[in-house]
């Protein structure tokens, strides 16, 4: 620390400390609250200075190798956040119940929902308002708040903002679809057929495994084929429908069913990586939000939120959301190794 700065100074330590209320009019409870959510949000604000520089490297036009280990380091600290976030809600659990209601009138309206800087995470990662539960609408939310002018004018625009700009999901699918599948650039001049092959050859091989299974299963007995038949066939159209939405084939999609077939390749390997990544920091926030609400359920039980939602009926319904909805989905069509497509121009990827 440089000249006469103390700790204190450097850390800003005697506002902070001055901002969790008066110690003589609050209760132990109500001040363990406070410094709990406190807590809460100084995380929400790291994450969110880690995710924006993430989503700056991501949206270069072409991406410099180097430049993903970098982008993989400020989501991992996301993720290690939220970890330590969802073993934080064991301290509010040392509240009872009825230690809560002594102060919950005192809340009014306020609630986690109008949790700006979560929303504003949501936004960057790329959270869509269709993708919400019922009629949720924070932002239309925040635009009532707004009309009252000051910081939440303020909040309104930052959202607003954040709304603007592409979302990490989003670029995310820009970078895949550049993803080179069988040695072929996306844009070169029969990309659109080598894609048309591997995707085929991949349906076809996909195909060929679910046949395979049904027959094995058949062959030991297995109950009520008809219906496990009616499965594998299901999970085929699944498969078709997820690489050729609307009959045309994703290459954002195709690209990405290619990494994780081939993620031994030595030119795959950060790709998968970052994929990886992804993937364990969405599982990191769905964790978060499934110990809130088994906390919020020990806490209140089932009565209405202090936002007035259905409480834990809504805060179990948002465990589905998945922003990188693609990256799960394709984890249902894999198939091994030796069943894939041959590796057509392996020496593009690093392998002579
Ligand atoms: C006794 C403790 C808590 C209870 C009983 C509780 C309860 C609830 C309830 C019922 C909701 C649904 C919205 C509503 O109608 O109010 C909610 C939402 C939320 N809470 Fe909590 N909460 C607690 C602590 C916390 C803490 C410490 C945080 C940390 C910031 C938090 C963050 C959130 C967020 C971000 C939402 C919005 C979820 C969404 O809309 O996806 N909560 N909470």
């Amino acid at each position: 620390m440089g000249g006469s700065k103390t700790y204190a100074d450097y850390l800003d330590l005697h506002t902070l400390l001055s901002l969790q209320g008066d110690d003589s009019k609050l209760s132990n409870d109500e001040q363990h609250f406070i410094i709990v959510h406190q807590n809460f949000e100084l995380w929400f604000r790291l994450v969110l200075i880690e995710l924006r520089a993430a989503r700056t490297l991501l949206l270069q036009p072409t991406l410099p190798e180097e430049d993903v280990p970098r982008i993989v380091h400020h989501l991992k600290r996301c993720t290690e956040i939220f970890r330590l976030m969802t073993s934080q809600w064991k301290v509010m659990e040392t509240m009872t119940p009825q230690d809560f209601l002594a102060f919950r009138d005192g809340l009014g309206t306020a609630s986690g929902f109008e949790s700006y800087q979560m929303r504003e995470l949501e936004l960057l990662l790329g959270l869509k308002q269709s993708q919400r539960v019922g009629e949720m609408d924070p932002l239309g939310h925040f635009r009532k708040l707004a009309e009252r002018g000051g910081p939440d004018a303020e909040v309104l625009k930052k959202l607003e903002a954040e709304s603007a700009i592409p979302a990490l999901g989003e670029i995310l699918a820009t970078w895949l679809s550049r993803t080179p599948i069988q040695g072929s650039v996306a844009g070169s001049d029969n990309d659109d057929d080598m894609v048309k092959q591997f995707v085929n050859e991949y349906l076809a091989a996909h195909k060929k495994v679910g046949d395979d299974t049904v027959a094995r299963m058949t062959g030991h007995g297995v109950n009520n084929m008809v219906a496990v038949e009616e499965r594998f066939a299901f999970a085929h159209q699944a498969a078709i429908d997820f690489l050729m939405p609307d009959g045309e084939i994703s290459r954002p999609r195709a690209g990405l069913l290619f990494i994780e077939s081939y993620r031994n390749l030595p030119l795959l390997t950060w790709p998968r990586i970052l994929i990886d990544t992804l993937v364990e920091l969405e599982e990191s926030l769905v964790l978060f939000r499934t110990h809130h609400v088994r906390m919020v359920e020990r806490m209140i039980g089932r009565r209405v939120g202090s936002g007035g939602s259905s409480g834990v009926d809504y805060l179990e319904a948002t465990l589905k959301y998945r922003v990188f909805g693609d990256l799960w989905a394709v984890r249902t069509m894999l198939i091994k190794q030796e069943r894939l497509p041959e590796l057509k121009n392996p020496d593009f990827y690093g392998f002579a």
